[in-house]
């Protein structure tokens, strides 16, 4: 296993969609193992493939605080929303930046294990805005464009400032 490199916003890698996977080999089973070792060394609850460079429809998530139930989810799909809600998110890729984002309450989705098996999942709360959260990073899209203009110029500036003097 390793830990691999996340990538940080704004890296135009994070603007790229992911392809779906179209046979779950060992590759992909070595990736998750990878992601899901990165996601808990970077106390992360969701990580998807697209912030470490693969751009694959691969996500990992684990929303609780044992770190001790891994949810993996290829080429997720939603099938079916309902409600709204507002959670305030976080991002691996968009450090020490948290804002708030309306999602889909209740979400139907639809994706393979690690076997390649196909399964259902029902989400709701923090589990559903987790997995929204993630299936935007395989479409391109950081939840910061979710915000106003000015915010993410400001944003933009102070994470390129901490990228530039990672000490202060
Ligand atoms: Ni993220």
């Amino acid at each position: 296993m390793s830990i691999l490199n996340i990538l940080q916003h704004p890296d135009d890698r994070l603007h790229v969609t992911a392809k779906r996977v179209e046979r779950v080999g060992k590759a992909t089973r070595q990736l998750v193992e990878d992601m899901a070792e990165t996601m808990y060394s970077a106390s992360g609850i969701g990580l998807a493939a697209t912030q470490v460079n693969v751009p694959e429809r691969v996500i990992v998530v684990d929303i609780t605080d044992t770190r001790d139930d891994l949810l993996v989810l290829i080429n997720p799909e939603i099938e079916s929303r309902e409600g709204t809600v507002v959670f305030e998110e976080g991002c691996l890729s968009v450090p020490g930046i948290y804002d708030r984002v309306e999602r889909s309450e209740r979400i139907m989705v639809r994706a393979l294990n690690v076997e390649g098996e196909a399964f259902n999942i029902e989400a709701a709360g923090i589990l559903s805005v987790c997995i929204q959260h993630e299936i935007d990073h395989l479409d391109g899209k950081v939840f910061v464009e979710y915000l106003s203009r000015l915010k993410q110029n400001r944003i933009i500036k102070k994470l390129l400032k901490n990228q530039r003097n990672p000490d202060q």
